[in-house]
């Protein structure tokens, strides 16, 4: 039986960094040595101040660092050390050339995996962490096989992570399942064995699900497809709600008591966000329509394109509220991250909007808790939009409070569902006092109580509620 000992994670970004420091937290005589070729990110790691925000990951980091624990610049010596590589790097949606905008852009886990190639001096096994599409293993395999020696062998596993940001150390700690794929040949189930020891340190047996590499693969695109698609389907039925005084959480609350559907992720927003969600869809339809099923495709792209819609409409029902138009208004943001508890931007649908207020010449006053602003400044200055920073420093403001981005605003948009701007930790009288009057309030997050606000003298608009049936 394989043992691991020496544990090497190629990419310290939001999936490499939390799942190794648990692997290292909870398996103390395995020795985990996370490389980055990105130095900033690693001495970040190796800091008092992570790179990445996450409730819990200090307090791990903290303690396994320098005993079991490693951040290290140094790739190929890592490589070499370890029995085991987790393929941790990044897969964003390709920009360009066949496949644009949809397919992803497989070119960091080909450099990495030739990397291990050409490094490799004893046979390793190789596990694909990054969510990846459909055969990917493959590709790696490939790439490995054209490398190794009869002395060198390569096996390859499938271990999709199911973390969501925001709770990925509860998650990591006590995980539904674990996932790992493997080929079905005596090597391939020798090496899935030893992955299998390594999650049961601290993961009941029965929920370390074992399958081939492709349905590994396939599973975790399906789960986040069929976890975006809930909420697709909940923001459909908002649309429904508002326009006809069905009130959202109502309809989510009476739904998810069915046993068959449960209650979770039919929370109603202004749209979905976050990495995996839209590149893993999308990824679905490239392959559906590589596979020539357009039908298939299709489904699959609605659930995106429900997303965009809620968008834009949230947009729009803030605009025709705010007679017609917002030039020259100010609006405060509150939220940028995708969603709560992370200082996570990307797909962020605070971005989509922002530029929107920006096209229409608004004044935008963004408040977020964990979200830096250089990092705001980077999401909006997209080109096609405003690519000049001094341009879009005249239309942003970045806050250090919500009570500054209130300050003269004609309206407040709650973006992202933070703890802190829910209607008992926040003063809204102190918002309400000093914002233009009418003062509008515009929840995208079912945060506030609308009733309460509105005795403040709030005019407000929630997703998936109607105004007229809360006011009478
Ligand atoms: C997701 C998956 O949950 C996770 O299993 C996978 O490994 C990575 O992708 P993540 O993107 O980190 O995780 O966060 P998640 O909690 O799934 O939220 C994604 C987006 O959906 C956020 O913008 C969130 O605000 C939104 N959301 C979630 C809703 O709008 N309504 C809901 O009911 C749930
Ligand atoms: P994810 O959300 O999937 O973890 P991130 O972008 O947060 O994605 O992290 C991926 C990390 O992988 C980045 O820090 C990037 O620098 C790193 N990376 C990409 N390619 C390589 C490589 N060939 N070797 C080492 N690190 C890499």
């Amino acid at each position: 039986m394989t043992v691991v000992k020496n544990i090497c994670c190629i990419g310290a970004g939001y999936v490499g960094g939390p799942t190794c420091a648990v692997i290292a937290y909870k398996c103390p005589d395995i020795k985990v040595t996370i490389v980055d070729i990105n130095p900033t990110r690693i001495a970040a790691w190796n800091s008092d101040n992570l790179p990445i925000y996450e409730p819990g990951l200090d307090e791990i980091v903290f303690q396994c660092r320098g005993k079991n624990l490693f951040f290290t610049t140094d790739v190929d010596a890592t490589i070499q050390e370890a029995d085991l590589i987790f393929v941790s790097v990044n897969t964003p949606t390709k920009k360009s050339g066949i496949g644009a905008g949809m397919a992803a852009d497989l070119a960091f886990v080909e450099s990495a995996t030739r990397r291990i190639a050409e490094v490799s001096k004893s046979s390793k096994i190789v596990v694909e962490k990054s969510t990846v599409p459909c055969r990917t293993a493959q590709s790696m395999r490939t790439i490995l096989d054209a490398n190794s020696t009869p002395e060198i062998h390569f096996d390859i596993l499938s271990n999709p992570e199911f973390l969501a940001e925001g709770t990925a150390i509860t998650d990591l700690l006590n995980p539904d399942r674990v996932l790992i794929g493997a080929l079905q040949t005596p090597e391939g189930l020798k090496a899935q064995e030893a992955l299998v020891n390594v999650y049961t340190h601290w993961v009941p047996r029965d929920r370390v699900i074992t399958t081939n590499l492709w349905s590994s693969e396939l599973s975790k695109l399906a789960a986040n497809a069929m976890l975006a698609q809930r909420i697709s389907s909940i923001n459909a039925l908002s649309a429904i709600c508002e326009a006809t005084g069905a009130d959202v959480d109502e309809v989510a609350y009476a739904c998810g008591r069915d046993s068959r559907l449960g209650p979770k992720f039919l929370k109603a927003s202004v749209g979905f966000g976050g990495s995996c969600f839209q590149k893993d869809i999308l990824n679905l339809v490239y392959l559906s329509q590589q596979l020539n099923l357009p039908e298939v495709a299709d489904y699959w792209k609605q659930v995106v394109i429900m997303n965009e819609y809620q968008k834009k409409r949230f947009v729009r029902k803030i605009i025709s509220t705010l007679f017609n138009t917002i030039t020259h208004k100010k609006i405060a943001v509150l939220g940028f991250a995708f969603k709560k508890d992370t200082g996570d931007t990307r797909e962020s649908a605070a971005i989509t909007l922002i530029k929107d207020f920006i096209q229409e010449n608004a004044k935008v006053a963004i408040y977020d808790p964990k979200v830096c602003p250089e990092q705001i400044f980077m999401d909006l200055s997209e080109p096609g939009v405003v690519d000049n920073r001094k341009e879009l420093e005249k239309q942003i403001q970045i806050c250090a409070s919500a009570y500054e981005a209130a300050e003269g605003a004609d309206a407040v948009v709650i973006v992202t569902e933070w703890d802190e701007f829910r209607d008992d930790q926040i003063d809204y009288t102190k918002i309400y006092d000093s914002m233009h009057k009418p003062a509008f309030l515009f929840d995208g997050r079912l945060l506030v109580n609308p009733t309460k606000l509105r005795e403040i003298g709030f005019k407000v608009s929630v997703i998936g509620k109607n105004e007229l049936a809360g006011t009478a």
